[in-house]
């Protein structure tokens, strides 16, 4: 859409830079003009410049659209059964994982593409502008190499997983397995991925493995995150910082060498240039597998940098909803309204390492979203209600709630 747009009679701007109170810095009484899928223009509303087309926002809040950092869209079937065992007292083992990986395999590329697609609308229809997607339930090199291809036609931010878990068909040589994903399946998925992903945990791939697949992805280029520290203590957090990770994702057990390690990485990761890792929580999946929730507050505390994001995927967090998990750490994770939406805005776009999303400032991509409420805190004091009433992705106005 050609033309400027002015975003005024706003209740509260949360611009997530310094020139605002606090850490959102906030400002009111603000208008935002956009030009060309940017933030042109922020400031007090009775300086706002002359523009062609004017969105009201009724005193609502205005807030940078969501980075949901973590999330596993492509993928056919469903895990409905799986859950309701948990919720009758089966413990989450990560175990379900192939039965989506049969389910993938057998699905076509349109029936895969029209899952992500669904999601993707879901997850934009809750504020969500830029989302990261893995592979991981392919675990072929055809499969993985078509997950990422079908992901790369939604988001920037493509993850190669291809060691989720080790296949049944390798189940008695893992060995064997990791030389295939560094070899031609890293071949297959790389021109597709930004990112490489390991899950390090009891039961999918210790730390040598682990650490030899991440070197591989890093090699050829691709940034390393990693699934860590979930179903127990383990040795994912402290390979994710030695690495240079820009993200350790789960942090559901930690020790406190652990917690130090990712305090010691810095905090104020806003240039591109510090390396810091992000410790990325995932409230959803602790809510779908009735497991305890990680202490945000021990990492905040310590100095850590904290981010947010949905792990959307059948097993173990079907959720899209980045207002969800701001409610779950709040009431649950012990932390405030303000780090939590700071975490699932600013802090996903520093897992991604990303500078031109999660905040609203000139020169910022035009994505944000009106809410149906005067302020960030209702995100979580109003849990479940859809309060998102608008939402500008590049500057274009998505549908209207
Ligand atoms: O992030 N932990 C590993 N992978 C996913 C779970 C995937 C599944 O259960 O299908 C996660 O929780
Ligand atoms: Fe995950």
């Amino acid at each position: 859409m050609r033309g400027s747009l002015l975003v005024d009679n706003i209740g509260e701007l949360v611009t997530n830079s310094p020139g605002g109170d606090g850490p959102l810095g906030i400002r009111r009484d603000a208008a935002l003009l956009v030009e060309d899928g940017q933030v042109a223009w922020v400031g007090p509303a009775r300086d706002a410049p002359a523009a062609d087309r004017r969105i009201d926002a009724e005193g609502g809040a205005v807030l940078p659209g969501f980075v949901d950092s973590h999330a596993h869209l492509v993928f056919a079937g469903d895990r409905a059964a799986e859950f309701a065992a948990r919720m009758a007292g089966e413990p989450y083992t990560g175990g379900g994982i192939r039965t989506t990986v049969g389910a993938t395999r057998a699905a076509s590329d349109d029936e895969l593409r029209a899952t992500v697609r669904r999601l993707r609308g879901e997850a934009m229809r809750q504020g969500t502008t830029t989302i990261e997607i893995k592979s991981g339930y392919g675990l072929t090199v055809a499969d993985e190499a078509r997950s990422l291809r079908i992901a790369a036609e939604f988001t920037e931010d493509t993850t190669f997983l291809g060691a989720h878990v080790v296949p049944a068909e390798y189940a008695d040589r893992p060995d064997d397995y990791v030389g295939m994903v560094c070899g031609p399946m890293l071949a297959a998925a790389a021109p597709y991925a930004r990112w490489i992903d390991v899950f390090c945990e009891r039961g999918a791939f210790d730390v040598d493995h682990a650490r030899a697949i991440l070197a591989c992805g890093q090699a050829v280029g691709l940034g390393v995150r990693v699934h860590a520290n979930q179903l127990g203590p383990g040795p994912g957090v402290q390979l994710g910082v030695e690495l240079g990770a820009a993200s350790v994702d789960h942090c559901t057990h930690l020790t406190d060498a652990d917690v130090d390690a990712l305090a010691s990485t810095g905090t104020t990761w806003v240039s591109g240039f510090e390396p810091t890792t992000v410790a990325t929580l995932l409230p959803g999946a602790e809510f779908s597998t009735r497991s305890p929730y990680p202490d945000a507050r021990r990492l905040l505390d310590a100095g850590a940098t904290v981010a947010l994001a949905t792990d959307c995927n059948p097993g173990s967090s079907y959720t899209s909803s980045m207002p969800f998990c701001i409610a779950l750490a709040v009431r649950e994770m012990r932390m405030t309204p303000a780090e939590a939406v700071w975490a699932a805005t600013a802090g996903g776009a520093a897992a991604l390492r990303r500078t031109d999303v999660g905040r609203l400032t000139r020169g910022a991509r035009a994505d944000l979203m009106i809410l149906d409420a005067p302020s960030h805190l209702h995100l979580a004091y109003r849990p479940g209600v859809p309060l998102i009433r608008q939402v500008l992705h590049n500057g274009v106005p998505q549908c209207r709630q």
